[in-house]
């Protein structure tokens, strides 16, 4: 496994790979790496020839300086980690490296950024979708790999993609869950012991508004809210928890079969977010 750290250095690998026409499938990543990434890396492995990770805690994403500086960086323990599973090349670039100079171009995706973690977080989805946009012209991967937990990310970069007919597939991981069924995230590490026994509980409502939709008892709003109090309640302080289309992100209405709740709320400091997929067809 070898460990790049300059694009230079990538640059010369990725064209070692290609000339031999081996494929290449990345996972990009911040570090602090769990299971959920680590089971995203073995979907990796699965679909190319060559599997590269990056860890590049992303500043530009970051909407609040505290978040940056507490944000988990634990490099020795991620590479071996991925050493463990067995990938081609990390990419551990500095912020130099990815930001050399004042940046006069940043990519933006419309619409789909305008609501929940893209309201909540000003400027986040930018950050995102310009380094994601960096990330694919360096690494040139085939294939990427994202977690649904992160859905409305997965809805931008997949936006992003088709928009500037970027040649990569994207391809989506089912979120990986602890036994109460709180979501994996880097972000779980900043709970307190009690905290975390709170924690499942965010899932567990999503859960509830998943039977609410099949039982077509209460309407949409009234599923939403009885949720948010709920959360309230458990000492949740709620930033939404909203039924959508699953396609676009926009507001459910009853026609629709194919939806996603989504929900992202603060324990103490620490904001959490998860979503469930229900398909009202079945
Ligand atoms: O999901 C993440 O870890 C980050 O948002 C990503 C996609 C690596 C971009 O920095």
């Amino acid at each position: 496994m070898k460990c790049i750290k300059t694009i230079k250095q990538l640059r010369a690998q990725i064209m070692h790979w290609r000339l031999a026409r081996e494929s290449i499938a990345f996972v990009p990543t911040m570090g602090n790496l769990h299971e959920g990434h680590l089971q995203l890396v073995r979907a990796a492995k699965g679909q190319a020839d060559k599997v590269v990770v990056s860890i590049f805690v992303n500043p530009a994403q970051f909407d609040e300086q505290d978040d940056f500086s507490n944000y988990p960086r634990t490099q020795e323990a991620d590479i071996a980690k991925l050493q463990s599973v067995g990938i081609d090349m990390i990419f551990l670039p500095s912020p130099e490296q990815i930001y050399p100079e004042k940046m006069l171009t940043t990519v933006s995706v419309s619409q789909v950024t305008e609501n929940y973690c893209g309201a909540a977080r000003p400027g986040h989805f930018d950050g995102v979708a310009t380094v994601v946009c960096k990330l694919f012209n360096m690494v040139q991967p085939d294939k990427a790999f994202f977690g649904e937990k992160d859905y409305q990310q997965l809805l931008v970069i997949r936006t992003m993609v088709a928009d500037l007919n970027s040649p990569v597939e994207i391809i989506s991981v089912p979120t990986f869950r602890e036994v109460d069924g709180l979501a994996m995230s880097s972000r779980n590490t900043h709970l307190s012991q009690e905290q975390r026994q709170q924690a499942g509980q965010l899932y567990q409502a999503l859960c509830q508004a998943k039977q609410a939709l099949f039982s077509q008892y209460n309407s949409y709003a009234e599923i939403e809210e009885t949720c948010r109090q709920k959360l309230l309640g458990q000492g949740f302080k709620p930033d939404y928890f909203s039924i959508c289309r699953r396609s676009d992100l926009q507001t459910a209405t009853e026609k629709d079969t194919h939806l996603i709740i989504l929900t992202a709320a603060r324990l103490g400091t620490t904001r959490l977010i998860d979503n469930i997929q229900v398909d009202l067809s079945c």
